[in-house]
């Protein structure tokens, strides 16, 4: 069957461009799910405004439309990303309002203007009027025009806000902010840390266990061989001297995580960046890019965040092979494989893509141009891998090593459903999987 890309298992609009999850929350009995969304462009080049899903099991779901527009002179430039946070029986909305004022500017120092402003909403799509909460002038001195991605939780009887931001010296930070009522906010501080990128983009505070990790966006950072590797990269700090990345394929950036009514830690991300020298053949067809897969996160032995795909997707389990040692299968996207291992291994797609495990490290290798579409390889240092899950869909590929403690997210483009995997050294199941039910796709 010829693949036409549209993905069976990850949220995607039906036309123009997305990026940024936003506004992740659990209300009133529905998952909420907002996106930043350019519905006139496939390339992002429209107005930015925000999408919305809403699920009750993370299965079906039901996109009902464009919920926030620019239309304000506080946002004229884009609804920008922010985040949800559930009150009694009130959704509050935070975002960023973008700013370009007319003129020879550079954007970063002056000409733009960057607004935390609060809608909030009784059903998660009607919205009331927009109130403006933060401008440039209540920001430290320090910082450029770059400052944005509130995120609000509660802590106690107070509210915290987080904000991503570029100081003057081109170094990134996070602001904090705290109010007693969600509209007035008082600076508290920033953190930076030194040489780590020149801004830091979607700050996130995720509390486990008692203990809060902070996660962040950063550019600018060093690449090294086998961290950073992308334009831009993700991660979180698991303590005062040691980032670890969310994920380390070529296309995740800009992750949310939000509380499931049952107390588990979610994430989702954006599968894509932005500024990458790769391409998404989706875009001439109409439309770019998807979130991913939600992901449930809990803490290790050693501190560090573990990510697994969230248990309701069991549910989308059909067809089951076992397999052992060396295999040759044939399957369809999408599909998931989940294996244990001695040590090394290999898996072939076809002729087109490889992952192996050898020598302390796992490597996603594109064997073809056409199917990574300008991808060829990204590595991670791992000095034991056992375990791993892989989650194929029509056109991405989610990679969960040992349980979680490494991930890799990338999009590929076969041109045809059917996938011919060869595996060595591997034990396991393959399950073919039906797809979400999405009403309305946009
Ligand atoms: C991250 C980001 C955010 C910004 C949004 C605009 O991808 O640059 O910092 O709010 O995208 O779409």
């Amino acid at each position: 069957m010829k693949n036409d890309w549209r993905q069976k298992l990850h949220l995607e609009p039906g036309s123009g461009w997305l990026n940024d999850p936003n506004g992740l929350s659990y209300f009133k009995g529905y998952y909420h799910v907002y996106f930043q969304y350019s519905p006139e462009s496939a390339l992002g080049k429209g107005p930015k405004c925000w999408g919305h899903w809403q699920s009750k099991d993370m299965l079906s779901w039901e996109f009902t439309g464009t919920v926030l527009y620019p239309d304000i002179p506080e946002d004229r430039n884009g609804v920008y990303s922010g985040c949800g946070l559930v009150e009694g029986d009130t959704l509050y909305l935070y975002y960023t309002g973008n700013v370009k004022e007319k003129g020879d500017y550079d954007y970063i120092t002056a000409g733009r203007g960057a607004n935390v402003i609060l809608v909030t909403t009784k059903d998660g799509h009607h919205m009331s009027p927009k109130q403006v909460l933060l401008r440039n002038s209540d920001y430290p001195a320090d910082c450029s025009c770059h400052v944005r991605d509130p995120k609000v939780w509660k802590e106690g009887s107070v509210y915290k806000m987080a904000l991503g931001a570029r100081k003057l010296d081109d170094t990134g930070c996070v602001l904090f902010y705290t109010s007693e009522n969600l509209t007035s906010w008082r600076f508290e501080q920033e953190v930076s840390v030194p040489d780590f990128g020149y801004m830091w983009e979607c700050p996130d505070v995720l509390w486990l266990n008692g203990k809060h990790y902070l996660s962040i966006s950063p550019q600018g950072v060093k690449h090294t061989e086998y961290t950073h590797q992308n334009v831009y990269s993700s991660g979180y700090f698991v303590n005062d001297k040691e980032f670890e990345e969310w994920d380390h394929g070529f296309d995740f950036y800009a992750p949310q995580s939000f509380e499931a009514p049952d107390g588990r830690r979610l994430l989702i991300g954006w599968m894509g960046i932005g500024d990458i020298p790769y391409t998404n053949p989706t875009a001439q067809m109409g439309w770019q890019h998807c979130l991913t897969l939600p992901r449930e996160i809990t803490v290790g032995k050693d501190g560090r965040l573990l990510q697994k795909p969230i248990r309701e997707f069991q549910a989308l389990r059909e067809k089951k092979k076992e397999f052992s040692q060396g295999a040759m299968m044939q399957t369809q996207l999408p599909f998931e494989l989940i294996a244990t291992t001695p040590g090394r291994f290999t898996i072939l797609f076809g002729e087109m893509l490889k992952l192996q495990y050898t020598d302390d490290v796992f490597s996603m290798i594109f064997l073809d141009e056409k199917t990574g579409s300008g991808r060829d390889r990204r590595n991670v240092k791992l000095t034991r891998c056992d375990e791993l899950c892989v989650i194929a869909d029509t056109s991405s590929l989610e990679i969960y090593l040992n349980g979680g403690e490494k991930v890799m997210s990338s999009r590929f483009y076969p041109a045809v459903r059917e996938v011919s995997l060869f595996t060595e050294n591997l034990r396991g199941v393959l399950y073919e999987l039906k797809g979400l039910e999405v009403r309305n796709l946009g």
